[in-house]
């Protein structure tokens, strides 16, 4: 399966959040209505938030909290919690494909082997899963400056840190971009239209 173009998702929602905690609880919001077999696909520049919102994800699925940027680690899986708000519920699989550069590289980490049973999220995965599922929620994040928003970082850009983290912890807007995608989206999620 080829990616689907942003253009042609089913439907679109943008959501402003105004801090970090805003990002987490609104990633925590969407982890309460996930299923198994579901594949997000976060787009964004360093620091924009992609692990902020899966650390609130993983709290909304009730899995084994240490949700960390896995820049070193490629695949970390976190098993759902018996005591968690979600009993029973997916496990998280969070990948960062960063280092990955193509579709071919994915399939070598065998990803296969856990979508059925868990929810995937992928940063940096645009163009590079889409082939893993007929569905996919695409979340792109944007830095808001001074009201408007400054242009995503694609891989090809460049992503010169080292390190994934951000010294500057400071509360900053950001624009977050739903994008749904095959059967599974084909509405969107109604924490989305009240957000
Ligand atoms: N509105 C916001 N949403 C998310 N993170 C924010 C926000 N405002 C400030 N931050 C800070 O930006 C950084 C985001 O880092 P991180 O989630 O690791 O980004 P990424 O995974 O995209 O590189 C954190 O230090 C966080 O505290
Ligand atoms: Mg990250």
């Amino acid at each position: 399966m080829s990616a689907t173009p942003v253009s042609e998702a089913i439907w679109e929602r943008a959501v402003t959040v105004a801090t970090a905690e805003q990002t987490h609880a609104l990633g925590s919001a969407l982890g309460g209505v996930l299923e198994r077999g579901d594949l997000l696909v976060l787009t964004g520049e360093l620091g924009a938030g992609k692990t902020t919102f899966t650390q609130g994800l993983g709290e909304g699925l009730g899995v084994r909290a240490g949700v960390i940027s896995p820049t070193f680690v490629l695949v970390r899986i976190h098993p759902n919690l018996p005591n968690g708000p979600r009993p029973g519920g997916p496990d998280l699989v969070h990948v960062d494909a960063y280092r990955l550069a193509s579709a071919a590289e994915i399939d070598d980490i065998d990803l296969e082997n856990t979508m059925d049973s868990s929810v995937t999220v992928v940063e940096w995965g645009r163009e590079r899963v889409e082939h893993l599922s007929d569905s996919r929620l695409d979340i792109e994040m944007h830095r808001t400056v001074g009201g408007s928003d400054v242009a995503v970082a694609t891989p090809e850009a460049g992503q010169d840190a080292v390190l994934d983290f951000d010294p500057e912890d400071d509360d900053e807007p950001r624009t977050i971009v739903f994008r749904g995608f095959g059967p599974r989206w084909s509405a969107a999620p109604e924490i989305l239209e009240n957000a």
